[in-house]
């Protein structure tokens, strides 16, 4: 907007990708708007939400795309399973191998278990999931986009390592 004029420095792109409901556009939303929206449907078509942040007094926006298919040109990637559902996390290893046959080769990865809220209903141990990250040289963290428990600093680590 005119007088609010922001110079960016870079324009990151990010892509989040995973199963069907492990909760992608709420942490999205929660991320870029501070949202959460319980009864949310399936993602239809691509969408994307920018977000910019100040880092080392550099501005970078962070261009989020909300949809598997979109990886080419991407350096970042938050791969999300649901930490209730163990079939997200056992396909997490075909979205890692979809990931690094169409994205940037230093692409930096966080793997996602989203959901920690639900703790009482939890499928994977964390420790599954850490060793899978250690394995495959992946960020790891769990979030809960219903309780904005981790997401700003997931995204931030991320966005962080691509600078
Ligand atoms: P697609 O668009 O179909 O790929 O799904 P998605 O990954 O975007 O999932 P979405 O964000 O729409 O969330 C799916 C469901 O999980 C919704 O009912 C959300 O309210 C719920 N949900 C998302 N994040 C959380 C969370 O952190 N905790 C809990 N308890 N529910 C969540
Ligand atoms: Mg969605």
């Amino acid at each position: 907007q005119r007088g609010f004029d922001q110079k960016i420095d870079y324009v990151f792109k990010v892509v989040l990708i995973g199963d069907s409901a492990v909760g992608k556009s709420q942490l999205l939303s929660r991320f870029t708007r501070n949202e959460f929206n319980i009864d949310s449907k399936a993602t239809i078509g691509v969408e994307f939400q920018t977000k910019t942040l100040l880092i080392d007094h550099k501005s970078v926006k962070a261009q989020i795309w909300d949809t598997a298919g979109q990886e080419r040109g991407a350096v970042g990637a938050m791969l999300v399973y649901d930490i209730t559902k163990r079939q997200s996390f056992d396909h997490v290893a075909k979205w890692l191998e979809e990931l690094r046959g169409h994205a940037d080769k230093n692409i930096v990865i966080m793997l996602v278990g989203n959901k920690s809220d639900l703790a009482s209903l939890r499928a994977v141990p964390i420790e599954d999931a850490k060793e899978f990250a250690q394995r495959e040289s992946l960020f790891f963290m769990e979030t809960s986009a219903l309780e904005a428990t981790n997401v700003e600093s997931a995204f931030l680590t991320v966005v962080t390592e691509i600078y």
